[in-house]
């Protein structure tokens, strides 16, 4: 099945009084269109691991998740429609009405929970080495699919939003692992900036394991980036009622569905900063929309084409 021929990338322009008063032009680069179950960032992180696993003759894949991760939903699915068998090691427990969990395994997925002590390890050389004697015929995944080849993936996936919105000055997108700016920023051009808004409190480290992301993938920045760490709304997935308030006005706004977790902080941050004077007026910016929408049943919103809890 090939995915990559299917996605086509729309850019919607979005029209604010905020924007005009600071002179900016905004654009949404609707990434979530690309696909409606491997939306966003999704199968530019997975299309290398999976396209290599399958050349390589490696029937299985094996990855991390919390238990409406959407990583483990896209890779359940991707894994499935491309014929390879896949395992997910789910952080904690889980209720047996987790839709996105449901949606994993009836894709063929196989769940195993991981205590939140064996799942902290998920980076250590030695659990990987066991991990690895469990499964001998698979490819290891790490959590949010962000290993070398996702950045590889990312970067062409800059090149595509460069297509549709050229001239472009910044470019804005959430930060979770931290793989996708990574992608990004080494397909960035040197005139182009990336700004990073981590979803976790405290994501100060993420400079550091980007910068290792792309280290390891023997990638360079070209382009200057840099990480805003006020952008979190009370930590990794705490969505409070104030926040759904303000993704339903950007919703509504714009015509557009987000996802609390991810895109509705990244967009309400960048709001923020706008006000504060942070872009130089005339920029011309694009926002990620990286997808994720699943992740909206966790918190009893609607999401079209999938079943709700
Ligand atoms: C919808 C969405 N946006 C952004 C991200 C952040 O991606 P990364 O983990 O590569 O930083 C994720 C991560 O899973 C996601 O699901």
């Amino acid at each position: 099945m090939d995915f990559q021929s299917k996605f086509a990338l729309n850019c919607q322009i979005l029209n604010a009084d905020l924007y005009r008063h600071h002179r900016l032009s905004v654009q949404l680069i609707r990434a979530d269109q690309v696909h409606g179950l491997v939306s966003g960032n999704k199968w530019f992180k997975l299309k290398y691991s999976l396209l290599g696993a399958i050349e390589k003759n490696i029937g299985q894949v094996v990855s991390f998740g919390g238990a409406y991760s959407n990583h483990i939903h896209a890779l359940a699915y991707a894994a499935n429609a491309l014929g390879l068998k896949s395992v997910g090691l789910i952080r904690g427990q889980w209720s047996e009405d987790n839709q996105t969990l449901q949606d994993a395994r009836s894709w063929g997925m196989q769940l195993i929970s991981l205590t939140r002590e064996q799942y902290r390890q998920k980076h250590d050389a030695d659990f990987i080495k066991n991990l690895q004697a469990q499964y001998p015929q698979a490819m290891i995944i790490p959590e949010g699919g962000s290993n070398n080849t996702a950045l590889k993936g990312v970067a062409e996936l800059m090149g595509l939003i460069e297509q549709q919105a050229t001239g472009l000055d910044c470019l804005v997108a959430a930060c979770g692992t931290g793989g996708t700016l990574a992608g990004l920023i080494a397909g960035a051009r040197s005139t182009q900036s990336v700004l990073g808004i981590p979803v976790l409190k405290g994501a100060g480290f993420l400079n550091n394991d980007i910068e290792r992301l792309l280290y390891n993938a023997k990638l360079n920045a070209k382009c200057a980036w840099q990480l805003d760490l006020e952008g979190h709304y009370g930590g990794y997935a705490k969505v409070k009622t104030e926040h759904l308030v303000h993704m339903a006005a950007l919703e509504q706004q714009h015509n557009v569905m987000l996802d609390p977790v991810y895109t509705a902080k990244m967009w309400r941050r960048f709001d923020e900063l706008v006000t504060q004077g942070f872009f130089a007026s005339g920029s011309k910016i694009a926002l990620l929309h990286s997808g994720g929408l699943q992740g909206r049943r966790g918190f009893g919103l609607e999401v079209a084409g999938l079943k709700n809890n």
